[in-house]
């Protein structure tokens, strides 16, 4: 299961020392509006000689060197089969929660807190069922670290491959080291894609969206959707690069996957919601809209 990754070294596999490093330098980058103003750690986000600094910097200039257009078929090819584990939907968290993080445990709360700290913000502000059902299954495609692919095939922000880059993607610098960079046909503003084809016939880079959106695509409306599959494309959704391959669809579901950041991005907090209270709502919820096992 685990594929081709024997090219690579250990550190090269898991650059970072936990995955939340990437969701912190994400947070960098996009502070929460609400709490700018107060936040005293604004200090710390200028210090560029930070050692997690460091290591996303490494996880980028790996997951822009080696994410090219032949990579994400063979992770297509390989994943999108669904043929590696079968489980019921409950038995999958514990089975994300696997994943460890080998930085501070008494401050980094676990996979499954994350997802329901998600959830519950987004059913707190009266959201649609469906869309507190994405806040909790939004990153399942972690799992994919489990199968033994590296960081950057996991996590990190999603770009169109097959295409010219954006320099909207952060640190497109490191773009320059991927093969396809050096390929002409796919280093012009629509590569192997037509104007406005529609993101649904554009290729992202591999990770956890298109997988955890794979897994859910006969189970939840259209809108949800595309949460779970653009939720890491902060380049479109931030900054509103790539408008060359959009169509009237992915314009109108934009505002979606909008309104689905925040949630993902601002809801982390040190109390861990109260399981034993939250449960039935959850298994009525997974009961309702999602089968009784899920493939991976
Ligand atoms: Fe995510
Ligand atoms: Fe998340």
């Amino acid at each position: 299961m685990a594929t081709q990754n024997s090219s690579f070294t250990a550190k090269e596999i898991n650059p970072l020392n936990s995955l939340d490093e990437w969701e912190d330098a994400v947070l960098e980058r996009y502070p929460d509006p609400e709490s700018i103003a107060t936040d005293k750690s604004t200090e710390e986000y200028r210090n560029y000689d930070s050692p997690q600094r460091d290591t996303v910097k490494e996880f980028y200039r790996l997951n822009h060197t080696h994410q090219t257009y032949e990579f994400v078929q063979q992770k297509r090819a390989d994943y999108l089969k669904f043929d590696k584990k079968e489980m019921p939907v409950w038995q999958a968290f514990d089975f994300l929660n696997q994943l460890v993080d080998d930085s501070d445990p008494d401050t980094d709360l676990d996979q499954f807190q994350h997802l329901l700290q998600t959830s519950e913000a987004i059913r707190r502000d009266g959201h649609p069922d469906w869309m507190v059902l994405v806040g909790l299954m939004h990153d399942m495609g972690k799992v994919l670290c489990l199968f033994g692919e590296p960081q950057w095939a996991v996590v990190g922000d999603t770009f169109p491959v097959g295409v010219q880059y954006s320099d909207k993607v952060v640190y497109p610098e490191f773009f320059k080291n991927n093969p396809d960079y050096n390929n002409p046909e796919y280093q012009t503003p629509t590569g192997v894609y037509s104007e406005g084809c529609g993101l649904r016939n554009v290729n992202m880079s591999w990770g956890h969206d298109e997988y955890v959106y794979q897994m859910m695509k006969d189970h939840l409306p259209e809108q949800g959707l595309y949460m779970l599959r653009y939720h890491s494309f902060y380049a479109w959704h931030r900054e509103g690069a790539y408008s060359q391959l959009l169509d009237d669809h992915d314009r109108e579901m934009l505002r979606w996957v909008k309104l689905f950041n925040p949630y993902d991005l601002y809801s982390k907090n040190p109390t861990p919601p109260d399981w034993k209270q939250l449960r039935p709502y959850y298994e009525d919820l997974v009961a309702k809209y999602l089968p009784s096992t899920l493939k991976f």
